[in-house]
């Protein structure tokens, strides 16, 4: 099969799609199209061809797959409407797509008998991806580092966390680590038909995730515990969480919490050689997002 030449990464200005497009254009070798929908304001690094497309209007992606290879797909949408013309789109031009999914999706289960939203979601487009003749890697990420930003203006006004179940564990995961994966399967042979499970390196509740970021500010930030209704109430009161991922969020925390402790997983140093970011270095990297 002949080189991959020109990737289009969707999701370019999120915590994973930006990293694969600085990843990409750091390696070299490659030329990089970032998909946005407002290529205003993407500020995406020197060298990369940006452009406007919205994943929702499948039809209008054409032009942005143009003399496309591969493309880094991520799948913004609480649902799975457009994936049929999404994908159909993608194979008109491209060969190979590496698709950002979850590691809620359960092997061996139909998407609408996996037991929560973001599996059905993520598995009703792996399974259209795996059907589109394309040269497919699915990723399944464990929860992002990412999503303790979610924090970040409890912390700039104080020393407190609120928020329910923390006593959960995760196996939190650097959108780098996310990208470097995918930088691989995007563009070298080998990771045809591949699930690689992505997970950080160590389990961690979220009480000692606050900890953690205590540590890395040098100041203490404690955890408080708050109900499931309360922590409800406030992430729908919190302009920057979007309403319709609240109650699958909350669900999905309640379903882990009953579940054994998350596997930790050694995927990124095999596929990448070099082993995952601890999140420790996760909030080193972001200590300025945190005030
Ligand atoms: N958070 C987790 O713990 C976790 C764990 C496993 C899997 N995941 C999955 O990872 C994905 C999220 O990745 P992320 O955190 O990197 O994303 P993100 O930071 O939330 O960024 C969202 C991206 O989606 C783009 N976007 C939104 N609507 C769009 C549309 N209609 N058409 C085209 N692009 C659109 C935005 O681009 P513009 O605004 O520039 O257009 C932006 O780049 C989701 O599928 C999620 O289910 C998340």
């Amino acid at each position: 099969m002949g080189a991959v030449r020109r990737v289009l990464v969707t999701g370019a200005t999120g915590n994973v799609g930006r990293q694969v497009t600085t990843q990409l254009v750091a390696a070299g070798g490659v030329e990089v199209r970032a998909l946005t929908r407002c290529p205003e304001t993407a500020g995406l690094p020197r060298g990369v061809e940006v452009v406007r497309g919205d994943l929702s209007d499948a039809d209008g992606l054409d032009a942005a797959l143009e003399g496309v290879d591969a493309v880094f797909l991520m799948w913004p949408f609480h649902g799975c409407a457009p994936a049929a013309p999404v994908v159909a789109a993608l194979g008109r031009h491209a060969r190979r797509v590496a698709f950002l999914s979850s590691v809620s999706v359960q092997d061996g289960v139909e998407p609408e008998a996996q037991p929560g939203p973001v599996g059905q979601w993520h598995r009703a487009v792996e399974q259209r991806i795996e059907r589109s003749g394309l040269e497919w890697t699915h990723l399944r990420p464990s929860t992002f580092a990412a999503n303790t930003l979610w924090w970040a203006d409890q912390i700039r006004a104080g020393d407190t966390v609120r928020g329910a179940y923390g006593a959960l564990s995760m196996v939190l995961l650097h959108e780098a680590d996310i990208a470097a994966v995918a930088v691989r399967a995007l563009t070298e042979d080998g990771h045809a038909e591949a699930v690689y499970t992505l997970t950080g390196p160590a389990a961690l509740t979220q009480i000692e995730q606050v900890r953690v970021i205590g540590d890395v500010l040098g100041r203490p930030i404690r955890w408080e515990e708050l109900s499931r209704d309360a922590a409800r109430r406030q992430l729908l009161a919190d302009d920057g969480f979007p309403d319709s991922f609240v109650d699958p969020l909350l669900d999905g925390y309640a379903e882990m919490l009953a579940a054994p402790r998350p596997a930790v997983t050694g995927t990124v140093a095999a596929v990448t050689g070099a082993p995952a970011r601890t999140y420790r270095d996760w909030v080193a990297d972001h200590a300025a997002d945190f005030g």
